[in-house]
């Protein structure tokens, strides 16, 4: 096994961006460009990884703690190959260093296995375009052998003309590595010390330099403005609605899905338009999604039915279930099997049982709910006196009456019914009435007000 070093450039300024945050802290797929290079480096079980950052005094470290990286500070920003050299002190010779970069977000651990198979080469990711402008190109001598990388600003037309580009990924032998930055010099147009013009110097001393392409062309796409975060996006969430409709997913337009991490999908699941799903997200087989529907970190079991914009976040769906339209289960909602929640009813930190119902304009907060229970159209649960949360508990067979506030902590025992409109101060025992509400009064002989003269 070769010892892994990971070195990920993330100094550039993002001028183009036109933004106050840093570059690689923008999102694609709903997380920071950084983060998504960061947990490609990590499948690649390097022993160190390290960040080069320059930009937003401490915004990159800060956002990326959670990741088990060091990172190093470039300032001033002289060029790639001086970006590499402030990773040096903490690279250990006896290993490959990786270079990647922070604003290439999509780029695939398949691919870069690919680049450490040759540990004492030098191995380049290189890329076919048939309009390279801007890129440095692949320099080859007659018999095909890579020689030099030459920079855009500094080719000549004939080198111009070369479709071979740099990504600028590249594997090294770290020992190596080390000797031919110390020699980098910047006497070039753009006056920076370029990783490129290693490759020559590896030439030069003997080392073989190697190539390797990227499966796909949208692994290799940098980043350096909104459009092109934009582009990438699109090209990322197509990518993403083929593999669903390859593994036998029903959608209902692929344009038109959005997965912000990683959906999991079950047999005969039929997702219709505008959908969303962020974090991981699990669909049990014959699951269907309404239309502009948002789940994140959720799972929902087979045959479950999601109608339209219904907005569903860490919670458990259980099987059989029927959700919406409009309706929205908060964080910690726990329903079992054919539990039906309505239009404008929402959930949070619940457990409900199977077979129960809250089919209109319910909240239902911080209870636990029993099986088979109704829950009447308009019934609140008033979990918050102001400061302290408190629970409600709804047992087996209970029938909450419509426009009814259960003011908790409070008790609904097995098998009550509570009148429509009650307020409910106290426990209501089982098997039994309970309501809460001024008699009915009927005035005999009254008189509606007339209007003045
Ligand atoms: C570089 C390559 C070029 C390649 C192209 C691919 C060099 C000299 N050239 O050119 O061959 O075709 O990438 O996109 O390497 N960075 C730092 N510190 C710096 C300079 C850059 O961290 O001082 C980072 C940037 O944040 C960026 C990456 O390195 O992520 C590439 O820098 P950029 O200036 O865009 O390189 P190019 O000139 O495009
Ligand atoms: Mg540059």
């Amino acid at each position: 096994m070769i010892r892994l070093n990971i070195v990920i450039l993330a100094a550039g300024k993002g001028t183009r961006m036109h933004s106050d945050k840093p570059k690689v802290l923008h999102a694609l797929a709903g997380q920071p460009l950084l983060q998504h290079v960061l947990e490609t480096a990590a499948v690649l079980a390097p022993v160190q990884i390290c960040v080069v950052y320059g930009h937003g005094g401490d915004a990159v470290p800060a956002a990326m703690a959670n990741y088990n990286s060091s990172f190093v500070l470039q300032e001033p920003q002289l060029g790639t190959g001086h970006a590499v050299q402030q990773a040096l002190p903490l690279l250990a010779d006896d290993s490959v260093t990786l270079v990647l970069y922070g604003d290439v977000p999509l780029i695939q651990h398949a691919t870069l296995k690919q680049l450490l198979q040759t540990p004492d080469a030098l191995t380049l990711l290189t890329q076919r375009l048939e309009h390279p402008t801007g890129y440095g190109r692949i320099e080859r001598d007659k018999a095909g052998k890579v020689i030099s990388i030459v920079e855009e600003k500094d080719a000549t037309a004939a080198q111009r003309d070369i479709k071979e580009v740099n990504t600028g990924i590249l594997a090294a032998p770290t020992q190596l590595l080390r000797q031919w930055l110390s020699q980098l010099r910047n006497d070039n147009k753009q006056r920076e010390y370029y990783l490129t013009d290693i490759v020559a110097m590896a030439v030069a001393q003997g080392v073989d330099v190697n190539t390797a392409q990227p499966a796909h062309d949208w692994e290799v796409f940098g980043i350096n403005s909104k459009l092109q975060l934009a582009e990438l996006e699109r090209m990322w969430q197509q990518e993403q609605a083929r593999h669903l409709l390859l593994q036998g997913v029903t959608l209902a337009d692929p344009a038109r899905i959005d997965v912000r991490g990683k959906l999991v999908c079950g047999r005969d699941v039929e997702i219709d338009v505008g959908c969303i799903f962020e974090g991981e997200v699990h669909l049990g087989n014959n699951v269907r999604i309404g239309a502009y529907s948002i789940i994140r970190n959720s799972s929902v079991a087979a045959s479950t039915q999601i109608a339209p914009y219904s907005h569903i976040e860490q919670s458990e769906i259980g099987v059989n279930c029927r959700i919406g339209p409009y309706a929205r289960l908060r964080p910690g909602s726990k329903l079992h099997t054919d539990v039906h929640i309505g239009n404008f009813v929402e959930i949070k930190n619940s457990e409900i049982a199977d077979h129960s119902k809250a089919n209109h304009l319910s909240y239902i907060g911080d209870s636990s709910v029993g099986s088979r229970v109704n829950i009447g159209a308009g019934t609140i649960t008033c979990n918050y006196d102001g400061v302290n949360k408190h629970r409600t508990i709804i047992e087996d067979d209970v029938f909450i009456g419509s426009d009814t506030q259960l003011v908790a902590p409070v008790t609904i025992s097995r098998g009550a019914t509570i009148g429509a409109g009650s307020t409910i101060t106290k426990n209501a025992p089982e098997d039994t009435l309970t309501l809460s509400r001024a008699k009915q009064l009927t005035v005999a002989g009254w008189q509606r007000p007339l209007k003045k003269k």
